[in-house]
């Protein structure tokens, strides 16, 4: 079975191979868990769905739930362990793709490209000059929230831009070249820009506090490539437009699709629809090990990438 809408290739194949249905929304839903969700044995959903305690108790013989992509923070993990149903996800094959994602909105916020661009195309160039000079991204203090598979490739490409990295995690990562700060609101403090690349869910909710805000300063940035959920968005919001931050870089939001307005109206943020691993590869890969995870579960009762 399939919850959500997921990429349409996905879909199909899982029409065409599985014999796989959506669940409806709506009234159909309770229609159909009476007549099938009897024979439902593994569901496959997304990051933006999830399947949660509730969908699972009218799945008697669900066994798995097979994640397209690498956040699983919608499913309700412990209830699945609970009830001996596997959970998989699509980790390392996005990890390039999301880290670029990172570069890209920190160099954009910083530089002020995607303003820039605004400026021109609405004919105030040459007419008003140019747009404000920007802050340079190179030889900056970068903190990485979150130095796993993603935020490793982040430290490693700003690197490249000679940044200096240091990072926050609950534990310290053993032989990891960056510095390490037990306290996230420490790091704040020392760094001119703060990229979250933790993972969401209960463990990381509403961890980049007011205070871890402020901490940046006037001058400093955050880049958002993991969850909204991490950050108090209207503290966000409310520093920013107070220029208590000096911009922010976001793909991803507290209540997503929705938008706070107020940051729809600031030059100074960068916002992308949730596209970090949004290219042609990486999204083919991403359903090519979905399928994988399905099929392994169906084969032989296990997934190859289990979160728990
Ligand atoms: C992921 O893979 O978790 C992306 O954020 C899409 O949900």
């Amino acid at each position: 079975m399939q919850v959500g809408t997921l990429k349409p290739s996905l879909t199909k194949t899982l029409e065409r191979r599985y014999r796989a249905i959506e669940l409806p929304e709506g009234e159909d839903r309770e229609t159909f868990l009476a007549e099938h969700g009897g024979d439902v044995t593994a569901v496959v959903t997304s990051g933006r769905f999830g399947v949660q305690a509730d969908l699972m108790d009218r799945l008697p013989k669900l066994g798995a739930v097979v994640n397209f992509g690498v956040g699983f923070d919608t499913t309700d993990v412990e209830a699945a362990q609970a009830r001996n149903i596997v959970v998989s996800n699509t980790p390392d094959v996005l990890t390039d793709c999301v880290a670029d994602t990172a570069v890209a909105l920190l160099l954009d916020v910083m530089r002020g490209f995607s303003a820039a661009d605004r400026f021109v195309r609405a004919g105030r160039w040459p007419s008003e000059g140019n747009p404000p000079l920007t802050r340079q991204a190179s030889n900056r203090r970068v903190g990485i929230l979150g130095l796993g598979r993603i935020g490793g490739a982040i430290a490693h490409r700003l690197v490249g831009f000679n940044c200096t990295i240091s990072y926050h995690n609950r534990r310290e990562v053993a032989a990891s070249p960056y510095t390490y700060y037990a306290d996230l609101a420490e790091m704040a403090r020392e760094v001119d820009v703060l990229v979250i690349a933790a993972a969401g869910g209960a463990g990381t909710s509403g961890l980049v506090t007011r205070d871890v805000l402020a901490a940046l300063g006037p001058k400093g940035y955050l880049v958002n490539i993991a969850r909204g959920s991490v950050v108090d968005e209207d503290a966000l919001v409310e520093l920013l437009l107070a220029g208590q931050l000096a911009g922010a870089g976001l793909d991803v939001f507290a209540h997503e699709p929705k938008v706070p307005q107020a940051l729809l109206e600031l030059d100074n943020v960068v916002l992308l629809p949730h596209v970090g691993s949004g290219t042609v590869e990486t999204r083919a890969a991403m359903e090519e090990l979905t399928l994988a995870n399905l099929d392994n579960f169906l084969h032989s009762g296990t997934v190859l990438n289990p979160v728990y």
